[in-house]
């Protein structure tokens, strides 16, 4: 055997010895290159073949060639071993302990007020109204104007207006939807708006600069006070009880005419009156009416053909009446301890 044989062969070897004692895929990589890698050991042979005789070449190559073929199919066995080792290790530190008892979630819940929005929103669409929504910067034209309520009105000071310019204010109430849905459709309609509105007041127990209205409108032919009496009252009752008794009154807002507010009977002492009804036995839950002529002419609607009712109640209200809660601000204050108590 030639001298250059030999040298092969203890390269051959070495890199047998080496590759035992590889002990990851890194290792293996390096040892890769600097045995079998273009710039290798046995590819070191290859390159120096010029050097070699002619009568010699042809041993000298087979001998590279099978020292290759050697070394190759050693590293693959050894590569199959070291990524099963691989997968093995990770299985073993990554290994999560099924017995160990999960880490609490807690689930979250809805504010009492969308509660009650939604309880309001179900009844009503339970009777077949759409639910709209409309923004809360909104023109006096719609807030006021085309409510009957031109500038100077006196029914005007009754809301304590954020205004942004003489013409844009927050929305003091849901009504100016009655304007925007009524331009858009056409009778028969029948809505709820529910929404935020704003009010520039001073805060106390029953007052809040920001509230929820849910705002009511009916438009169709032949719309009378009685059908308004008989969807609130029944309103009502889903939300309150059936058992409740339901009081209409006359009020006066300027785009109803005749205008009503609605009051159920003192759940706290059963009419008899307390403190909670101010000692009238009743609780107003809402105002309405037939709407105006002129609202719903503002509007295109021809009030010798149609007719229609109104009604905007505040959930913030009927949620303290139904849950007896006594003071508005606790709704906004995010006080867990009070809002967890209607999870
Ligand atoms: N917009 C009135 C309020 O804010 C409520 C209302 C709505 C009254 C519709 C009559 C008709 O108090």
């Amino acid at each position: 055997m030639s001298q250059l044989q030999e040298q092969i062969n203890r390269v051959k070897e070495t890199a047998l010895e080496e590759l035992a004692v590889v002990t990851d895929l890194t290792g293996l990589d390096e040892w890769r290159i600097k045995f079998l890698g273009k710039k290798g050991e046995l590819t070191g042979f290859l390159r120096s073949m010029g050097a070699v005789s002619a009568e010699e070449r042809p041993a000298v190559g087979q001998a590279v060639n099978a020292a290759k073929v050697a070394l190759e199919s050693a590293v693959d066995e050894r590569a199959v071993v070291l990524k099963e080792a691989a997968i093995e290790s990770n299985l073993a530190s990554d290994r999560v302990d099924v017995t160990l008892p999960g880490r609490p979630v807690t689930p979250g819940y809805i504010h009492i007020i969308n509660k009650t929005l939604r309880d309001i929103t179900e009844s009503f669409t339970a009777m077949g109204f759409q639910v709209y929504e409309g923004p809360e910067v909104e023109l006096d034209y719609y807030n006021f104007e085309l409510l009957n309520m031109p500038p100077g009105h006196p029914a005007r000071s009754m809301h304590d207006t954020f205004y942004f310019s003489e013409s844009t204010l927050l929305r003091t109430h849901t009504s100016p939807n009655q304007i925007r849905v009524a331009e858009k459709l056409q009778p028969p309609i029948r809505i709820i708006v529910p929404g935020k509105c704003y009010r520039s007041e001073a805060t106390d127990a029953t007052h809040e600069f920001m509230f929820y209205q849910c705002e009511l409108m009916v438009v169709d032919k032949n719309v009378t006070l009685a059908d308004l009496r008989g969807t609130l009252a029944d309103f009502a009752r889903r939300l309150f009880g059936q058992e409740r008794k339901v009081r209409f009154r006359c009020d006066y807002f300027p785009y109803v005419e005749p205008g009503v507010d609605l009051s159920i009977d003192c759940g706290v002492c059963k009419g008899v009156g307390c403190r909670s009804c101010k000692y009238t036995g009743w609780l107003e839950i809402m105002g309405a009416g037939m709407i105006h002529p002129q609202v719903l002419r503002n509007v295109g609607i021809d009030p010798e053909v149609y007719s229609g009712y109104a009604a905007g109640m505040g959930p913030e209200r009927i949620s303290m009446l139904k849950y007896g809660i006594d003071d508005i601000r606790q709704f906004y204050r995010n006080d867990l301890r009070f809002l967890s108590q209607f999870a």
